[in-house]
């Protein structure tokens, strides 16, 4: 089965009673059993739901996970809830790698909350082996990377990372959230963990939040599914749904991002108003080699900066009319914000600390003259 067909049958065959072609929404927290323990593989919602399980298909399908592996997913409540749950495979005393420039929750998680937990943490440059060799200790036991980075757009080489994190006795960790599974899968790279905040692309339409973990390792997924039901962090069934609803066009969806965000970059770089733009599809961008490699396409994030410094970057955002001011991103409406006062506030001096004339777009599927015609307005 490819990609497309994947996104819509996966884990969703028709409703075995009623043959309806759309997963349902189960909402209910119980099931009747028909003697003490004797049950259909379902006993409480917290521990499993069917429209929890078909999202969990779908996801583990779409990353690559071979069937027979014994691996899995295991969806939450948020990405941070996805987040904190690799954080309790940690102990006092280890060590990880954040890259630096993460996004801002996932560093206020590691650096203000599991830190308080004895577990310490570097930041690297994941981009320079040598920076994340430097970063390694015999107590380090996770590399967490994303790629591309938020909201730098950085690309990381995640065979290379991989390879120094194995041979260091790490487990990987990639956050999959911008490239979506459908351009870039770190299962195949030898990544042990790919984290989803599904709140974004997966779900597509800014109605929902949640979050997804998914590996191949058997050990490892029943580990999760342990911690998940011993937390807690579940997804209510209509967010599932929303989720599972929002990945059958997800491949159209991406096709559509990737395109106006390659037109909206591209008008950018041109632009005189401009000073700097960071988006692996354009041929200027320090790993455009390594993206073409790594992903099938350049996904619908964009960053940029303004000439005239932080103060051109307010009055931009704040100029727009189909891009709308707001945190958050891979929804079918095209997003600005500032980076620095708003999605990675809480980085501010840190070494993860993003400049502060930086404008990060996320590019919906508007029509592209649109978009760019809306950047020239504000730009002014
Ligand atoms: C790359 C990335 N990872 C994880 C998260 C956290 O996800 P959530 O907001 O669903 O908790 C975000 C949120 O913006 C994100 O951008």
């Amino acid at each position: 089965m490819r990609f497309e067909t994947r996104a819509i049958h996966a884990g969703q065959s028709p409703d075995p009673v009623t043959g309806a072609v759309v997963t349902p929404i189960y909402a209910t927290s119980t099931y009747a059993q028909p003697a003490p323990g004797e049950h259909t593989g379902y006993e409480y919602s917290r521990t499993d739901n069917p429209t929890r399980t078909a999202l969990q298909e779908v996801l583990a399908a779409l990353e690559g996970v071979p069937e027979e592996s014994g691996g899995g997913c295991v969806a939450t409540s948020s990405g941070m809830a996805a987040t904190a749950l690799v954080g309790h495979l940690l102990r006092p005393g280890d060590h990880l790698v954040l890259p630096d420039d993460a996004y801002g929750g996932t560093y206020r998680f590691f650096a203000g909350v599991l830190a308080d937990h004895g577990v310490e943490w570097t930041a690297a440059d994941l981009t320079d082996p040598g920076s994340l060799q430097a970063a390694l200790r015999p107590a380090t036991r996770l590399v967490w990377v994303e790629t591309p980075t938020n909201p730098l757009l950085r690309v990381v080489d995640l065979g290379a990372v991989v390879d120094l994190a194995h041979t260091a006795g790490a487990i990987v960790c990639v956050d999959n959230t911008f490239a979506t599974p459908f351009l870039q899968r770190p299962l195949q790279h030898g990544a042990d963990l790919v984290l989803h905040s599904t709140t974004k692309y997966l779900g597509g339409h800014s109605d929902t939040v949640g979050g997804a973990l998914i590996t191949a390792d058997p050990a490892l997924h029943q580990r999760l599914r342990f911690l998940q039901n011993a937390t807690g962090p579940i997804p209510g069934p209509f967010d599932a749904y929303l989720v599972l609803r929002g990945i059958k066009t997800l491949a159209l969806r991406m096709e559509r991002h990737c395109a106006n965000a390659g037109s909206v970059a591209s008008w950018l770089e041109a632009d005189p108003r401009v000073e700097e733009v960071a988006y692996p599809g354009l041929a200027s961008h320090p790993q455009h080699g390594l993206a073409a490699r790594q992903m099938t396409g350049f996904g619908g994030m964009v960053s940029f900066r303004p000439r005239g410094g932080r103060e051109a970057a307010r009055r931009i955002v704040a100029a727009t009319t189909y891009f709308l001011l707001a945190e958050s991103l891979g929804g079918v409406e095209s997003l600005i914000e500032v980076p620095a006062l708003m999605t990675h506030l809480s980085v501010a001096g840190t070494p993860l600390q993003v400049p502060d004339d930086l404008i990060r777009l996320s590019v919906g599927i508007e029509h592209a003259d649109d978009l760019i015609a809306d950047l020239d307005r504000a730009l002014g």
